[in-house]
């Protein structure tokens, strides 16, 4: 007997896969690092966001294992009932005090980069707020929107001129502009300094998710801090899973800010605390964010061998100075196609498809680490060459 609940599930799920948008879980069987073996076969791999190797960095699991014998291994209730522990604390004043987009900044942790999202914008945005959102913000800023049921209304990737048009003719008694830092699928970076100034102009909130940029720009502390951008109306929200190799998030921004996320926003209230031992295993990563430029050196130099690689191949690469460097291909099954003719030669890089990247931008999205060696990225390079003589 058939369920015509199950049925239609189906139906849906095998329309997405003639699409080309199916989706598949790829198991990974090694250490975090550019040498991964996915389901069961070794490959270099260009699809985290480890940008300056620290997740599979010995002293960081040697670390970890120090702090779970410290801790223990989990925080066992939220934040506001006994989840939170002294290892966030000294977490906290240590990231507010480094990244600090304003004077006095506060910051609080979280343990993913999308809860943080939604807890900013529905602690700061109501049902009275509109919310500016760039076109090509990450999925739970728009969520965050969703939330606290304000009207959502996106400008222009990276167009301040047409967000500048948007705010001028708002009624709404409050405004939140909401923007990556660095694109997640294109690798650009805002233009966060007129963003800044609109802000000022327009008595709005600025929420800047930099979860590609801290670690990265600015000599780590991000892309504000790379583009000299500092206000009390910035709320600066940085993912702790990518650069820094871990897991988690943190929220930096005026302290009256901090501590209305603290007291009212459900994406924190109503979630268990991250484990105190990750909090610690943080500390220690960000000791070598800040210390190692080395690291930063090194990605940079791999970004310059990568587009420089890369000019002549047929697909428009994005005009990003950041690690990440999308090769716009445009049809989702040529994107996966291309994708799948890399794999072969032994190189992972997977194909961005709808609805992450817009309708017929379909792309493959590299991610380069300082962790590469330099005949990693050649290997790329040799492995996209071969597959455009290919598909000739
Ligand atoms: C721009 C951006 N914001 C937020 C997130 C969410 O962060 P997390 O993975 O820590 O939930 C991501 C990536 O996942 C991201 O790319």
């Amino acid at each position: 007997m058939t369920d015509p609940l199950i049925d239609s599930l189906e139906r849906a799920l095998a329309e997405r896969e003639a699409a080309g948008l199916g989706r598949r879980r790829r198991v990974v069987e090694s250490r975090a690092g550019p040498r991964a073996v996915v389901d069961g076969r070794e490959l270099v791999s260009f699809a985290g966001n480890d940008y300056l190797g620290l997740a599979g960095e010995p002293s960081l699991a040697e670390a970890a294992a120090v702090a779970a014998r410290r801790w223990g291994v989990g925080a066992t209730a939220s934040h506001l009932l006994c989840g939170h522990y002294a290892a966030h604390e000294a977490l906290e004043r240590e990231i507010a005090e480094w990244v600090a987009p304003c004077a006095g900044a506060r910051a609080v942790t979280f343990s993913t980069g999308y809860l943080a999202n939604l807890a900013i914008v529905s602690a700061l945005a109501d049902r009275e707020t509109e919310v500016f959102a760039d076109r090509l913000n990450h999925a739970c800023l728009n969520d965050g929107a969703l939330l606290a049921r304000s009207r959502l209304v996106r400008y222009a990737h990276g167009d301040a001129g047409a967000l500048a048009r948007r705010l001028a003719s708002s009624d709404a008694p409050r405004k939140l502009i909401a923007t990556d830092a660095v694109f997640s699928m294109d690798g650009d970076v805002a233009p966060l300094v007129a963003l800044a100034a609109l802000a000022q102009a327009h008595d709005a909130w600025l929420v800047v998710d930099d979860a590609h940029g801290f670690g990265v720009l600015g000599g780590g502390r991000g892309t504000l801090a790379e583009l000299g951008v500092a206000s009390p109306r910035i709320v600066l929200m940085g993912t702790l899973g990518k650069a820094a190799g871990v897991a988690g998030a943190f929220v930096a921004a005026h302290p009256a800010v901090v501590e209305t996320i603290v007291q009212t926003a459900r994406p924190y209230l109503f979630t268990t605390a991250s484990p105190p031992m990750l909090a610690e295993t943080l500390r220690a990563s960000l000791v070598l964010v800040r210390a190692d430029a080395w690291r930063r050196e090194r990605l940079a130099r791999h970004v310059a061998r990568f587009r420089a690689g890369a000019a002549d191949l047929p697909w428009r690469l994005g005009d990003s100075r950041t690690p990440i460097q999308p090769l716009v291909v445009g049809d989702a099954i040529e994107a996966t196609r291309l994708s799948q003719a890399l794999e072969r030669r032994g190189v992972f890089v997977p194909a961005i498809r709808p609805p992450t990247v817009p309708e017929g931008t379909s792309r493959l999205r590299v991610s380069l680490s300082a962790a590469h060696r330099d005949d990693d990225v050649d290997a790329l390079l040799r492995a996209l060459a071969e597959a455009a003589r290919d598909s000739r």
